[in-house]
């Protein structure tokens, strides 16, 4: 094991230079291995910063008395769940933003708002360093490093899984040397596991055996659909300008909201996602996700946006929601193309408000039921009825001659010349 190596990067720590330290500690193995090694190996520090975001099942207060436990002179717990789903989570559906076409994106749009907490906690506790757990494998240090560097360019970063070269048999010999409690003991956890309000994801280990259907017992989240109630359930979100608003009629604030439709979402069976990504680094991976809110609202959102949106509006949206998907799961969330797209979304969903029924049903979300009072949707003129008023089924051959001009010029050109 080695104190790191020399740095590359202008943002990384130098080592001889740090002197107090904000970890982002999550309580797990790497991240207490860390908070020893980083007193021990540079005399620094360590100010503990630990961010909720709906992780189902954690134990903050245990958290904080193993980091105090371990020398951490100061232990900081931060609540950001409502501005994670104000600020990241509701932008995300405004832009119905899925990455690879399944990825709800939850890891990565946590990611820029723990660097952003990180960079308030570092300046408020007088660190020159942040420290994080990420691997060199991963997408996550881009999305943590990347913000750093672009919010606060006086802070360094450090990452010592990249560099100190232990695996996991080493870190836990050095737990055991130095007296750090291992959580949930030294048995291998099977899975390398992220999660927060909008969704869970496990990778590694035979889920890396990716011609092997998943084993049943990487999912704890959602139900298995074999095992679904019989009966299907409905849920009725309610939307103003884009963002959920209501559920089955009840307004609730968006937290709360989420973690219902998740808890439906769950004993349905709805959510499962078997995922080949491209990683930002280069390499895919297989992710294995359980989002049952994403998928529930991403379609209840898509379906009424489509139904108040015109042609152009739907057409069009579409490549930028990809291209929206894209920065954020890059890391790139304060790039200024991200702010600009938001504009975009905010300005495409003013009028994205009503409600939209979903039918839960054995692993499926499917909707059944949207109203609006901005649908440019009339059933008179729809339907096979007279026609009067805004459309007259007189007036599409007209129509129907000129949107094929060229279509028919095309083919006879053709024809004479052949
Ligand atoms: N592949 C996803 C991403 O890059 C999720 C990664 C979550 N990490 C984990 N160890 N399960 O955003």
């Amino acid at each position: 094991m080695s104190a790191g190596h020399r740095p590359i990067a202008a943002y990384q720590a130098d080592p001889e230079q740090v002197a107090r330290v904000l970890l982002l500690y999550s309580g797990g193995l790497d991240t207490s291995v860390m908070l020893h090694w980083i007193q021990a190996e540079y005399g620094a520090e360590v100010v503990t910063l630990t961010v909720e975001l709906g992780q189902p099942g954690e134990d903050w207060e245990a958290i904080v008395a193993k980091a105090r436990d371990m020398g951490a002179v100061e232990t900081l717990v931060v609540d950001a769940r409502e501005e994670f789903a104000a600020d990241f989570v509701a932008p995300a559906i405004r832009a119905n933003a899925l990455y690879g076409g399944g990825y709800p994106l939850f890891t990565a749009l946590a990611r820029p708002l723990i660097a952003k907490v990180a960079v308030a906690a570092a300046r408020e506790h007088g660190c020159d360093t942040i420290a994080h757990g990420c691997t060199g494998k991963g997408n996550d240090q881009v999305r943590i490093d990347a913000t750093i560097a672009a919010l606060a360019p006086e802070l360094r970063v450090l990452a010592p899984v990249r560099e100190w070269e232990m695996g996991r048999e080493e870190e836990i010999a050095y737990a055991r040397e130095h007296r750090i409690p291992v959580s949930g003991g030294t048995e291998r956890p099977p899975y390398s596991i992220d999660d927060n309000l909008w969704g869970r994801s496990s990778e590694g280990r035979v889920i890396e055996e990716i011609d092997q259907p998943p084993p049943d017992d990487v999912f704890r989240l959602v139900t298995r659909p074999e095992e679904a109630p019989d009966e299907p359930e409905l849920v009725r979100i309610g939307f103003e300008s884009g963002r959920p608003a209501s559920l089955d009629g009840d307004e609730l604030a968006l937290v709360e909201l989420i973690e219902r439709v998740a808890g439906a979402g769950c004993r349905h069976g709805v959510g499962i996602v078997d995922h080949i990504e491209d990683r930002i680094v280069g390499l895919k991976v297989r992710d294995i996700y359980e989002v049952p809110a994403a998928t529930i609202i991403l379609a209840a959102h898509r379906d009424l946006e489509k139904l108040v949106s015109t042609i152009h509006q739907n057409n069009f949206k579409a490549s930028l929601d990809n291209h929206w998907a894209y920065l954020c799961y890059a890391g790139l969330w304060y790039e200024p193309l991200r702010t600009d797209l938001d504009a975009y979304m905010v300005a495409a969903n003013e009028f994205v408000t009503g409600e939209v029924t979903v039918k839960l049903y054995k692993g499926s979300a499917t909707v059944v039921a949207r109203s609006s009072p901005y649908a440019l949707y009339d059933k008179s003129l729809a339907g096979f009825s007279e026609s009067g008023g805004e459309f007259s089924q007189l007036a599409s051959p007209g129509f129907i001659e000129l949107f094929s001009l060229q279509t028919r010029m095309a083919h006879a050109v053709r024809r004479r010349d052949r």
